[in-house]
């Protein structure tokens, strides 16, 4: 049997993801959307690309939210975007009630399935498709480490003129403005970044990654980023479906970790076979704990006006 992997959401996330996940052979697609058309004409498009790209794998589009049923894993990207006078908790509202939706779904038709998050506001959301689903924590994790880190690392090499691959580092805590980047953690080719950069350019990298997915959204005025949070996604799913036990930053249900109980945040976690396999405990400096403390106090908060919503349902 083939891998099969749904994709909730057909916009630019969802469907780039489709795109790097067929390029990289990694399973037969079903991307689902709401929109009439959507998902189906990005899938024959992506059909018609693989003549070219050499692909074998099929992507399938639809609107039933139930085509689900089989997949081995699911991406979540679905919901809105966060639009001018929105409030954080209208967004948190109202993508609660679609990814709930999609949740509700996974868990009669695709009980099996380990489910990668990506929806807004990431860290609420993913204690949503937990919550719903019941899947176990391992099955159940979301992304936005692996994306914050991929800014860092994009803004030092930039910075030293090499690219960002070169560039190691761990960005953990909530999917927001309290990120914590991790200063302690930069290695440039395997060594330790010293005194390369100098501490006020560094604390401007640390601000600009906090700021990333603004400063995007300020550029393209129209929508936020969707290249790098897709591979984002796609190198977690790779990492699982191809059991490659990579220790990548994202966000999982703590139980004592870290200090934290009952919530999720972005942490190191190891994704193989079995999902998330574990949680690997980083030593912080003091700054750098009393910053993931403020991120995971910032991510109580969302969580409280959740289960407000939920109450109400
Ligand atoms: C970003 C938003 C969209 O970081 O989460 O790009």
């Amino acid at each position: 049997m083939t891998t099969k992997v749904t994709v909730y959401g057909a916009g630019n996330v969802g469907a780039t993801a489709v795109q790097r996940v067929v390029e990289k052979g990694l399973g037969d697609v079903m991307l689902i959307d709401i929109v009439e058309g959507m998902p189906q004409g990005k899938a024959l498009d992506m059909m018609q690309a693989g003549s070219i790209e050499g692909y074998a794998h099929t992507v399938t589009g639809s609107n039933d939210i139930n085509d689900v049923a089989g997949s081995d894993l699911v991406i979540i990207t679905a919901g809105l975007a966060r639009k001018p006078g929105m409030s954080r908790s209208d967004l948190l509202a109202k993508n609660a009630a679609i990814v709930g939706g999609i949740a509700s779904a996974i868990k009669e038709h695709a009980p099996n399935a380990t489910v990668i998050v990506v929806t807004n506001p990431l860290d609420i959301m993913t204690y949503l498709v937990q919550k719903v689903t019941g899947f176990g924590k391992q099955r159940v994790f979301g992304m936005a480490g692996v994306l914050d880190t991929s800014r860092m690392r994009a803004f030092i090499g930039m910075e030293l003129s090499i690219p960002g691959k070169d560039v190691e580092c761990m960005v953990l805590g909530g999917h927001g403005d309290t990120m914590v980047p991790l200063k302690s953690s930069i290695q440039v080719n395997g060594q330790p970044l010293g005194d390369r950069i100098s501490a006020d350019r560094l604390a401007a990298i640390v601000e600009r990654t906090q700021k990333g997915g603004g400063e995007i959204v300020a550029l393209l005025k129209t929508g936020s980023a969707y290249y790098a949070p897709s591979a984002a996604v796609v190198e977690m799913a790779q990492s699982v479906l191809r059991n490659e036990k990579k220790v990548l930053p994202g966000c999982a249900l703590l139980e004592g970790e870290y200090g934290y109980n009952g919530i999720f945040l972005g942490v190191p976690i190891r994704l193989g076979k079995d999902g998330m396999e574990g949680i690997v405990q980083m030593d912080l400096t003091d700054e750098e704990k009393a910053m993931l403390d403020n991120s995971a106090n910032a991510v109580k908060e969302d969580i409280a006006i959740l289960e407000d919503i939920l109450a109400k349902q």
